[in-house]
């Protein structure tokens, strides 16, 4: 699969056969000035780091990749990236793989509630602006069930197991980046980064009008989701009838 002639996502790449994890190579990396777009990839990780301090379960089979990001953005916007990352990821999986994972917000895919895919974005910044970001995303490609831990897959899936088929990891990490590319220069540019695919992440969601748990830093908050704003900022109707917005955490279905 060919990138345009004016792409810089994937025009380097760092290939590692085994690391800890692609997110702390690459944030090395762009410490160091590697050209922005290096992508850092590698067959296993031994310490892949998931979000809140979680490990991340990284076997051969899996896609495992970091993306190094180089031109300033705003700090305010910079959790759009992972909600923008979602849905390329979600794209890319439709159009090489042919299943329609849903999104968990704020930026889990999955595929029959199980999880195939998680993003996390790591960030050096400065006053109001991020002046480099990695962009590691872990997708559950080919890892058959007998090498899940049983533990790990009453909660997670591959797209090996849910589609029945071998997936080519180089073809949708191409199908990634080529879907990523233009919303980071349209959020660079100081355009509508997330507001422009709002639509298609509502309706792939997996949260929205459901009744949920929300982990925060500091508490559990139970309610229905009633909406994502255009910052990615969730609302819960909590019991008391009273809406309030959630900037960040995890959900745990009820
Ligand atoms: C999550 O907790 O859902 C986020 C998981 C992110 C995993 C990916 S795998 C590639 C990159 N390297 C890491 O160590 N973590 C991310």
């Amino acid at each position: 699969q060919y990138l345009p002639k004016e792409a810089s996502f994937g025009k380097h790449v760092r290939w590692l056969p085994s690391c800890d994890s692609t997110n702390k190579t690459a944030m090395g990396l762009a410490g160091a000035g590697a050209p922005h777009g290096t992508l850092v990839t590698a067959w296993e990780q031994t310490g892949g780091r998931g979000r809140r301090g979680r490990a991340w379960f990284s076997p051969q089979g899996g896609l495992w990749m970091s993306l190094i990001l180089q031109h300033p953005i705003a700090l305010s916007r910079a959790a759009e990236l992972t909600l923008l990352c979602s849905v390329a990821v979600r794209r890319a999986i439709r159009a090489t793989c042919g299943a329609s994972p849903d999104i968990k917000w704020p930026n889990d895919l999955l595929m029959g509630g199980r999880k195939i895919c998680g993003i996390l974005a790591e960030i050096r910044a400065d006053g109001e602006t991020v002046q480099h970001a990695v962009l590691g995303i872990g997708i559950n490609s080919n890892i058959p069930a007998t090498a899940f831990p049983p533990d790990l897959l009453a909660i997670a899936t591959s797209l090996a197991i849910e589609t029945d088929s071998t997936i080519h990891n180089l073809t949708l990490a191409a199908a990634i980046l080529k879907e990523l590319e233009p919303m980071y220069r349209d959020l660079e540019a100081g355009g509508a980064g997330f507001q422009a695919v709002a639509g298609e992440w509502r309706a792939a969601s997996a949260t929205l009008g459901r009744h949920i748990r929300v982990q925060t830093a500091s508490k559990v908050l139970e309610g229905d989701a009633v909406d994502v704003d255009d910052s990615g900022v969730l609302y819960l109707r909590v019991d008391s009838g009273q809406v309030i917005p959630v900037h960040s955490g995890d959900v745990l279905f009820s």
